[in-house]
């Protein structure tokens, strides 16, 4: 990205629409692991690894988050004794989690700052452990910020990253089907009308929805710069998980209350864990452990 002016201005507006989803979400849930382990996401997809992820930390370990949003996972890593902060660009993001921790201080300790994680630097040597979900692929510079990530980590600490790849056509296939036929915010007329409308791009679309593609300036943009490929050459990885092949999407699509939504999504899990187990669809996200080599 060449012209600063223009940089500055995107990624204001990057923070502006991850600060707006913050806001929406806490007016939802409380910024803590123990709401939103019972929302849709976590219930069905997404529970068992943060708990593995929490299971890791060590009481004084230092932790980095990076794009840590509300904060409720640096506030829970906190509580299991570790010194987290919690970096993000969502300025909105960071003032919930500052208020929320200052009201539930942990055992360990916690704090967040506004950062942006493409140019900022980081301290050498330093963390146990450095956390970034549902990050990388937001990033304008993946292989710079893994090389400040590798500098940052003492020797042998852990790297944690969680990411989607992109969408192959069977996923956006079923997750369409599914989507046509479940209940959504788009009413069946309207989903009819769409899809006579869209015919041959009706795929393309699907595949642009599932990515979220257009939602905020920086979606996506670390995609094409392979980061899973980076994480192997800068790395050491330990364990490599690859799942939800569509009930992630189909599930966060679905318009009902949020216990039915994770019934079905418990019942639709099932089925996305063996299509990926076969090989029958590609798992769209993956969460990996990796060492500083
Ligand atoms: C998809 S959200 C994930 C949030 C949280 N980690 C989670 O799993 O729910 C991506 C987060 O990365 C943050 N982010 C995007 N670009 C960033 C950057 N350059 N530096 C720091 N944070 C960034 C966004 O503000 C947003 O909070």
């Amino acid at each position: 990205m060449s012209d600063q002016g223009d940089y500055q201005t995107l990624i204001a507006a990057e923070g502006a629409v991850w600060s707006a989803a913050a806001r929406d979400l806490a007016a939802k849930w409380r910024p803590d692991w123990q709401d939103m382990r019972r929302t849709r996401h976590y219930a069905v997809v997404d529970g068992r690894t943060i708990e593995r992820l929490l299971a890791l930390v060590q009481p004084g370990w230092r932790v980095l988050e990076i794009g840590c949003s509300s904060g409720w996972l640096s506030l829970e890593m906190a509580r299991r004794g570790a010194h987290v902060e919690g970096v993000d660009v969502a300025t909105e993001a960071i003032s919930l989690a500052q208020a929320y921790a200052a009201e539930h201080p942990p055992s360990g300790s916690v704090t967040y700052r506004v950062l942006d994680i493409n140019y900022a630097p980081l301290p050498e040597a330093h963390y146990d452990l450095i956390v970034m979900i549902g990050v990388l692929h937001h990033l304008a510079e993946v292989r710079a910020v893994l090389e400040r990530v590798r500098a940052a980590l003492k020797p042998n600490g852990l790297l944690y990253v969680g990411d989607p790849f992109d969408t192959p056509t069977p996923n956006a296939l079923i997750a369409g089907a599914l989507t046509f036929i479940l209940p959504t915010h788009v009413r069946y007329r309207d989903k009819v009308r769409h899809l006579l409308r869209l015919r041959g791009q009706a795929l393309e679309r699907m595949k642009a929805s599932i990515e979220a593609r257009g939602l905020s300036p920086f979606e996506g943009y670390g995609r094409h710069q392979e980061p899973l490929e980076v994480i192997r050459e800068l790395f050491q990885i330990e364990s490599l998980h690859v799942h939800n092949a569509f009930v992630g999407y189909v599930i966060a699509n679905l318009a009902m209350p949020e216990w039915l939504a994770v019934l079905i999504g418990r019942v639709l899990l099932p089925f996305d864990w063996l299509a990926v187990r076969l090989r029958l669809l590609k798992g769209l996200s993956y969460k990996l452990i990796a060492r500083q080599p």
